[in-house]
């Protein structure tokens, strides 16, 4: 008997904002290096370079899922799965849990945090691209090659999304019944999610603050390297956009990070250098605190055209 595997989950596939001001997210999405591929009164699709999409509609469009806080936010996740046997394996997943509504190829529903969510088969490209090596003591990868600088980012895809819960032990219970791996854990506070046992540290982290209160935390794009996060950083404080926090570096997942205000809701991260989990990592318990969120990190960002810390001189 073979063993009964759940559905391949690849990713996230797309994000569907609902927003107040979509001329603000036209400029925001393209300095962020997003590629806008179509733009209609009703709003706006942009692409990352894998073809993961991210959508932006103005709040009070009627075909889009409920809002869950009456900012801007994410109305909608799509999940990407392999193939057609997977969407299968989803589809009867889903219906032991909730109430799915299938159209254009897509299974959609609301999670149990009243998050939209969907999956397709996934519809990103494969990619040749791969981030500048480094030379690490006793493993030198980058050889007569000096190492990149950007001008500015262009993200390969959305790599992970964070949400505020008031739910965090059905949430994920929800989650793991569709085969998503628990990778480490705030006890009681948040949950670190990967879609598929082996690969990033996450794909999804459900965070339960003590207000627990149902939002957008923030929208991660994956960049090739270090050098992209600051490169793409650097332009983004150029073109007046304001850092939240970083450039910095998460010690849970490893990644280094910085993240800006959206005018589409919550915040948005570059990140680079995560932890690559399999099915041998055991997850781990954290007690929150301000140095396990940021090993380091510049408050402010840094001035793109100085190329020093804001307000440093
Ligand atoms: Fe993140």
């Amino acid at each position: 008997m073979p063993s009964i595997k759940g559905p391949r989950i690849e990713g996230i596939d797309r994000i569907t904002y609902g927003v107040e001001d979509l001329d603000a997210c036209r400029r925001f999405f393209a300095d962020w290096g997003l590629s806008l591929v179509r733009e209609e009164a009703d709003g706006l699709d942009f692409e990352s370079l894998n073809g993961c999409e991210v959508r932006v509609r103005r709040a009070d469009d009627p075909r889009l899922p409920a809002a869950v806080e009456k900012e801007p936010t994410v109305r909608e996740v799509v999940w990407g799965v392999a193939g057609t046997d997977d969407l299968d394996a989803v589809r009867l997943a889903l219906a032991q849990q909730t109430e799915v509504r299938e159209s254009d190829g897509m299974l959609h529903c609301t999670d149990p945090n009243g998050i939209g969510i969907a999956f397709r088969v996934s519809a990103k490209r494969p990619v040749e691209i791969v981030g500048t090596p480094t030379n690490a003591w006793g493993h030198a990868a980058r050889v007569d090659r000096p190492a990149a600088i950007y001008d500015r980012a262009q993200p390969v895809e959305v790599g992970h999304v964070v949400f505020f819960t008031d739910s965090l032990a059905e949430t994920t219970r929800f989650y793991e019944a569709l085969g998503f791996h628990l990778s480490d854990r705030y006890p009681g506070r948040g949950h670190f999610l990967r879609c598929a046992a082996r690969g990033g540290h996450h794909d999804l982290f459900l965070l339960q603050t003590p207000e627990a209160r149902r939002g957008l935390n923030h929208v991660a794009f994956t960049v090739r390297d270090i050098h992209e996060v600051i490169g793409g950083g650097m332009q983004m404080a150029r073109c007046g956009w304001e850092t939240q926090l970083g450039p910095g570096r998460h010690p849970i997942s490893s990644a280094l990070f910085w993240y800006f205000k959206s005018p589409a809701g919550g915040l948005v991260e570059y990140f680079a250098d995560e932890d690559v989990l399999t099915e041998s990592w055991t997850p781990r318990d954290f007690t929150p605190s301000p140095t396990l969120f940021a090993e380091w990190a510049i408050a402010g960002g840094l001035d793109g055209n100085t190329r020093r810390q804001k307000g440093g001189g």
